[in-house]
């Protein structure tokens, strides 16, 4: 079996389609930072769902099981259900998934079901109209990803929520996320603001302590803590003593799980990155593109075996400047 230098095996490839989004959450994408004039990755730049498809199907010999589409956006990329449609057919890929800020889901959640997507993670940092409003940074109603998210259930897709907690923005959200989690039969995952990227202006004084946020639910709701259901797992999930239903916590910043990470990740045009918070990639394009298969596998293998992160283990120590969220997908 293919493993790093800390024994980890590779598991989950993660694979960004592209670099826009139609949200400027303040914790990924600040609206000052990315406006009008922003350059994004040109179009001949970006992988090919050829390409795509072809790079994923090397990397199952190599030990990926798990394939998650991410972007920015990933429902902005055009024919997004028809790449879907290529990598369910790849053999070895036992998991399929999408990660969305939902306010398209509502459209495609059916053709994406149809080609054999398997679930979608759905990010929701409030119900509260305004506050859901401000965070998006582009006044997006948060009716319209409730909505994305009944379709996608209907469908029969499976549906996780994500919430970002940022201390003096959404804590408040919280409890209220649960009763709706309870409610919808989803489990909402809390993850602490991380210093992802160099543009979000990141202070620890902002960020909520997953053990904070537990504290915050077992008020009201008592918790057992879950064991994983598979390692290197990164929510920590919690059961409901009374009555179904699980929440969970992802505490990136203060109780790191790169002990377990087995996840690489590939940024629209064709750079594997070992870490979300790595400086550069390996660019594999050009290897891609010019059809030279041994030396392209030489490399997938060469990477993985070589890779050592554990940034968040180790935060702050890492070298800058650090790649964008919305460049390599969460
Ligand atoms: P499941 O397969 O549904 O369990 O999804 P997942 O655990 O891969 O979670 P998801 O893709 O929804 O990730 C949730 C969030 O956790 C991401 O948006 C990131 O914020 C954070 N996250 C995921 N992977 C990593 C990682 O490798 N390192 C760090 N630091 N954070 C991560
Ligand atoms: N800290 C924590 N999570 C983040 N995400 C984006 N930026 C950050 C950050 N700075 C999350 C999004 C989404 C996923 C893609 O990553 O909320 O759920
Ligand atoms: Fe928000 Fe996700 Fe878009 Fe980043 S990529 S701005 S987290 S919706
Ligand atoms: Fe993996 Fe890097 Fe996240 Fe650690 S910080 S869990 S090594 S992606």
């Amino acid at each position: 079996m293919l493993v790093d230098q800390h024994h980890r095996p590779l598991r989950d490839l993660r694979i960004s389609i592209t670099d826009r989004c139609n949200f400027r959450c303040r914790y990924c994408m600040p609206a000052e930072v990315f406006g009008s004039d922003h350059v994004f990755l040109p179009r001949e730049e970006i992988l090919t769902f050829e390409e795509i498809e072809h790079l994923v199907g090397l990397t199952v010999p190599l030990g990926v099981r798990k394939v998650r589409l991410t972007g920015g956006e990933p429902l902005l990329r055009r024919g997004v259900q028809d790449l879907v449609e290529m990598l369910a057919r790849v053999k070895g890929i036992e998991d399929l998934a999408l990660t969305t800020n939902g306010v398209l889901l509502a459209l495609h959640a059916a053709d994406l079901r149809r080609a054999g997507l398997h679930r979608v993670t759905v990010s929701l940092d409030a119900l509260d109209r305004e506050i859901f409003a401000r965070m998006n940074g582009v006044g997006a109603k948060v009716e319209s990803v409730l909505t994305g998210i009944e379709r996608a259930k209907d469908c029969g897709l499976g549906v996780k929520v994500n919430a970002v907690v940022q201390r003096g923005v959404n804590e408040g959200e919280i409890i209220p996320l649960v009763h709706w989690g309870r409610e919808h039969g989803i489990p909402v995952r809390f993850i602490e603001f991380m210093d992802v990227g160099e543009t979000n202006g990141w202070r620890m004084e902002e960020v909520v302590s997953a053990r904070e946020i537990v504290e915050v639910i077992e008020k009201e709701f008592p918790l057992q803590k879950l064991s994983p259901a598979h390692r290197g797992e990164v929510a920590q999930r919690y059961g409901f003593c009374e009555g179904s239903g699980e929440v969970g916590v992802i505490s990136s910043v203060t109780s790191p799980f790169c002990g377990g990470c087995n996840r690489l990740r590939l940024s629209a045009e064709g750079k594997l990155f070992t870490c979300l918070f790595a400086r550069s990639g390996v660019d594999v394009r050009g290897l891609l593109r010019s059809g030279k298969e041994a030396a392209l596998c030489s490399v997938l293998e060469g990477i993985w075996r070589g890779r050592s992160d554990r940034y968040s283990e180790e935060r702050g120590s890492g070298e800058k400047p650090k790649v964008e969220m919305s460049y390599i997908g969460g």
